[in-house]
């Protein structure tokens, strides 16, 4: 048993006064929640804490709060590791900090209605509803149950996983500078649905999240919503999943970004490591180095992306060699081979080439993302929520 200092944002709208700290003291062991921590506050020290949970196992979604910053969930958090990581924090500036309080707040980007209470209907349910998020099936039904492959569920089970706690709506950057882009748990969700092979009316879902200006787009790669989601949906990569598939049916994307993407692959696949200096041209005109035909988009995109190349010339932070275009120094050895390998196999297996590789070969998956991508490749027990 050890002694914990919780450091909880308090809000009580009754009193009329604004929000406002108050520590609590607890004990408890270092491998239980933090959850548990605020509810022995509020057992022993202040019934009026108010804190939303039900399962205590990380499958309600119903205890989201951030944790010394971090959106989580508080029943999946152990309360020794959150010490850990405050302790952390405090002695960033220098001096050791053994006991510092574990910081606990509700969750960003929601109104909070009660202390850790937020109003999850207007930011996440809304946005949720928002997508569309039931089947859009065309034609009469099946007299009983549609039946789908296992194998074509298995890209979706990932989105599936999800329990809507809203920890990536909490984390998301983009959100907190356009409150009404449509937000990595709902649009998560699109995907969910976008992939589905019982759905006849993906080609309008794609159209309908590319031609919002707070659609697809607005998302700005952070990462966040992947650190923050304690089921390992990855929702950005669902969000790319959707820009992706959008390309593929000839959508057109404002921001180049399917092009920029093809670019990516494309400029590793000849180099073997990513040519920056090649990007701005490969994104909006074709071809690799000797094959370009500029188009007048490319030419225009070039020109008001100077300031952007510019830059880090003038900072000095890229030498000027490594700005001109395929300049770009090669890979040593035969390593080229080894890229060209990846790249057969991708293509041969049909395989997406993740170029957002997050975690250690050999690491472990999100355990309940594990069970559900075994439960929908066994054919006996496939369902899809
Ligand atoms: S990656 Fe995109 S959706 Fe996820 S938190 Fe960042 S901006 Fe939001
Ligand atoms: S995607 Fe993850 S973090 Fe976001 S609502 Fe779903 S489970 Fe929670
Ligand atoms: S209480 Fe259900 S997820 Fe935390």
């Amino acid at each position: 048993m050890a002694e914990y200092t919780i450091k909880v944002r308090r809000f009580q709208p009754e009193s009329g006064e604004g929000p406002y700290w108050e520590e609590f003291n607890v004990d408890l062991e270092p491998s239980l929640a933090v959850l548990d921590g605020l509810l022995q506050a509020k057992d022993r020290d202040d019934g009026s804490l108010a804190v939303r949970c039900s399962c205590r196992a990380a499958i309600c979604g119903s205890c989201g709060m951030k944790i010394n910053g971090q959106s989580g969930l508080g029943c999946k958090t152990q309360i020794g590791e959150a010490q850990e990581l405050a302790n952390k924090v405090a002695s960033a500036s220098g001096e050791k900090v053994d006991n510092a309080p574990i910081v606990i707040e509700p969750m960003g980007n929601m109104p909070v209605v009660k202390d850790l209470i937020t109003d999850m209907e207007s930011t996440h349910w809304t946005k949720i509803r928002r997508v569309t998020p039931w089947l859009l099936p065309h034609g009469d039904p099946p007299e009983r149950e549609y039946v789908v492959e296992p194998e074509s569920m298995i890209d979706i089970t990932q989105s599936m996983a999800c329990i809507q706690c809203g920890a990536c709506v909490s984390s998301c950057l983009s959100m907190e500078a356009d409150p009404d882009f449509i937000g990595p748990a709902a649009l998560a969700k699109a995907y969910r649905f976008v992939g589905d092979p019982r759905d006849a009316e993906t080609h309008e879902r794609l159209h309908d999240l590319a031609d919002d200006p707070h659609g697809i787009y607005d998302c700005t790669h952070c990462f966040s919503c992947i650190d923050a989601c304690p089921k390992g949906v990855a929702p950005m990569d669902q969000i790319m999943r959707l820009r992706r598939k959008a390309g593929e049916e000839g959508i057109e994307d404002p921001n180049a970004g399917h092009a920029h993407e093809i670019a990516f692959v494309k400029i590793i696949e000849k180099k073997g490591t990513l040519d920056e200096a090649m990007l701005v041209q490969e994104s909006y005109a074709p071809g690799i180095k000797g094959k370009l035909k500029p188009s007048k988009r490319s030419i225009r995109e070039t020109i008001k992306s100077l300031p952007t190349i510019l830059r880090p010339l003038r900072k000095r932070k890229v030498k000027l060699r490594q700005a001109i275009p395929g300049t770009h120094h090669k890979l040593p050895g035969d390593a080229m081979d080894d890229v060209k390998a990846i790249y057969a196999h991708a293509e041969e297996h049909k395989e997406e080439i993740n170029l957002y590789i997050q975690g250690e070969e050999g690491e472990l998956v999100d355990e309940n993302v594990e069970k559900g991508i075994e439960r929908s490749t066994d054919p006996d027990t496939a369902e899809a929520k």
